[in-house]
């Protein structure tokens, strides 16, 4: 869960890597640092505890000269606390060896225990050091005769020697090294963890991810498992990691850097939950008609045969992703279609249950989550085919996958998901539409109707939006609670989830996310007179009950926030109320999450919590 940044050009390396780094601190920011080989050939090392804008005023007040490779990093603590000396970059004895990583090295202990042994010495108490001293020793070993050689012929030196590192290291990696003597090239290899190469003019980058890049250029080379990459100014060889040359296709990435950036917002979670509605138009647009034909087959593999033989479908996920696949398991069901929705990380025995005929749709924003990964790869050696939702091209879950469909999102650099599940709900109702009309649950006009009322849902999540203000003000008075309960039912329940969790993560408040019917079981006794509680209460089957639910909660003294569409709101007595939009009930999730992340963030921004950065959470989990 760290950042990973490289580069190799002309002279504005730290402001490349810099660069880089900022726009990669979703993915860990406790620490963060940069190297670069200066114009004598020394190692120019920068680190410090804490975000990118130090590194930036440290790089500031002590410039390196001359400098045309680098590598930084921004870290998420796995091994060693947040600190400098646990920040990378992290060099070997001789303070010529610099290496970044993301990931964890398995057998880092009995390797530093061979290294400690042969006299190296340690400064952090992280994992990726090894790797520093451990390539020290495998260049040693190659035996190089130092200041007679010239840097380019050190090359292939240095190769070797990285490669056979790379060779010894157990777990997973993205890794990138440098070595003062020989600064024409960068190395990086790529096992579990994601590494991309930026194909540049006379300059090339690597990364955890494009966005770093972007700026510079949209031609990108996604690395595999088990790839090496050797960078150089003027071009980029590839490698398996028994050192066999390997050709790769560069793509060109649509994204373009600004819209990586906050464009005007305060926050990038408030503007990306303002890029609700195009994220989900994106997502629809061009696969929905007509439902139930061979319209997935060309773009994922999928045809309408295909869909009629799943026997089943078993979402697995994470976080916000589970969420959408609990809806999606209540969507499948309400067609008939038997649907399952696991936590990724509880799912180990019932993989050996999910039989050969079943689909498995894999959902995931950033396809890197390892719990998610982990769970797929249990589920397709037990003989399932996995679809994959995801965010990410390219994505380690994307390879994994079987067949593919794509949410056309953005980048979501929030660390709160927002409209990255609008676009997993959306891919989700694509997918349930078209499972239901190829096995004939949506006869007649209905699968038109489907289609129709799920393209006028962009609208009405900008309809949505515009209670924006509204929502604030209902959410300011509840800005000192300590406890906040989410109710709903059927469809809604897993939003009433999902708006628990958005508030915990970034108000850092006690949030219950319940099944409205289930509070008399045990929960509601923790009501006490004034305490908030959000019920979802949209027109449709379960209205009547939840009306009833919601009495309950007031008798108990809840001060109860009701989110209604202009219908249900005449059944529905609260003491406050979000009208949204009237959808029908089985699309409602599409619009009545939208006022919880809205909610949250007021609560948050009121408590000024670091909205887009909360504490002890990262973007992208790759550790199980
Ligand atoms: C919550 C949140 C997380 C992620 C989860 C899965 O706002 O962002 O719960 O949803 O870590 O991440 P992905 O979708 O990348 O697999």
């Amino acid at each position: 869960m760290c950042g990973i940044t490289g580069y190799i050009g002309g002279d504005k390396t730290t402001d490349v890597l810099i660069d880089g780094l900022r726009r990669l601190e979703y993915r860990g920011y406790d620490s963060c640092g940069l190297a670069a080989v200066d114009s004598k050939n020394s190692l120019y090392l920068k680190r410090v505890s804490g975000r990118v804008d130090a590194l930036d005023k440290l790089v500031a007040e002590d410039p390196v000269k001359g400098a045309r490779a680098g590598v930084g990093h921004t870290r998420w603590a796995t091994h060693g606390a947040p600190s400098e000396d646990n920040a990378h970059p992290h060099t070997d004895c001789s303070g010529q060896v610099v290496v970044v990583h993301n990931g964890i090295i398995e057998n880092y202990l009995e390797l530093k225990d061979r290294l400690l042994a042969s006299g190296h010495k340690f400064r952090s108490e992280t994992d990726t050091e090894v790797i520093a001293h451990l390539l020290e020793e495998k260049l040693r070993s190659l035996n190089v005769q130092a200041a007679a050689v010239r840097s380019d012929l050190l090359e292939p030196v240095f190769f070797e020697a990285f490669r056979r590192t790379v060779g010894d290291l157990k777990g997973s990696f993205a890794l990138s090294a440098v070595w003062s003597r020989c600064p024409g090239m960068l190395l990086a290899a790529r096992m579990h963890s994601p590494l991309v190469v930026g194909l540049g003019e006379d300059e090339n980058f690597i990364a955890s991810d494009v966005s770093a890049f972007l700026k510079y250029t949209k031609r990108v080379v996604f690395l595999n498992d088990g790839e090496l990459a050797a960078v150089r100014r003027d071009g980029v060889d590839y490698y398996n990691f028994a050192g066999k040359k390997t050709a790769k296709d560069s793509v060109t990435i649509q994204w373009d850097s600004t819209m990586a950036e906050k464009g005007g917002y305060k926050h990038f979670m408030l503007k990306e939950i303002h890029e609700q509605a195009e994220a989900v138009e994106n997502t629809l647009r061009g696969r929905l008609l007509p439902l139930g034909g061979d319209i997935l087959r060309t773009e994922v593999g999928l045809s309408a045969a295909d869909l009629k033989a799943f026997s089943s479908v078993q979402f697995l996920a994470c976080g916000t992703a589970h969420h959408a696949g609990l809806v999606g398991r209540a969507l499948f069901e309400n067609f008939g279609i038997p649907a399952y929705a696991d936590v990724a990380s509880e799912f180990s025995d019932r993989a050996k249950l999910t039989g050969k005929g079943a689909l498995v749709v894999a959902v995931s924003q950033s396809g890197e989550t390892a719990d998610t990964l982990f769970a797929v790869r249990e589920a397709k050696a037990s003989g399932a085919r996995v679809l994959a939702i995801t965010n990410t091209v390219g994505s380690t879950l994307t390879r994994e996958s079987d067949y593919v469909l794509y949410t056309h999102c953005g980048p979501e650099i929030g660390v709160a998901s927002t409209k990255a599940f609008l676009g997993q709900l959306a891919a989700i109702y694509l997918l349930a539409g078209h499972f239901a009309a190829a096995r004939g649950r949506l006869p007649g006009g209905d699968a038109r109707r489907y289609a129709e009322d799920l393209l006028k849902v962009p609208r009405l999540i900008e309809e949505t939006l515009e209670k924006e203000k509204e929502i604030a003000r209902v959410a300011e008075t509840f800005s000192s609670s300590d406890h906040f309960l989410f109710i709903s039912r059927h469809v809604n329940y897993p939003i009433a989830l999902e708006g628990a969790l958005k508030i915990k993560e970034i108000a850092y408040v006690h949030a219950e996310g319940y099944p409205a019917g289930e509070m008399k079981h045990g929960p509601i006794a923790i009501i006490y007179k004034g305490m908030p509680v959000l019920a979802i209460a949209p027109s449709g089957r379960a209205l009547e009950l939840m009306a009833g639910n919601i009495e309950e909660a007031k008798a108990r003294g809840a001060d109860v926030v009701a989110v209604v569409d202009p219908s249900s709101r005449k059944l529905v007595k609260a003491s406050r109320y979000i009208t949204l939009p009237e959808v029908s009930e089985l699309f409602s999730p599409l619009l009545t999450v939208i006022p919880l992340q809205i909610f949250a963030y007021y609560v948050a921004l009121a408590k000024k919590c670091d909205i887009d950065k909360p504490r002890n959470l990262a973007k992208s989990v790759t550790v199980r």
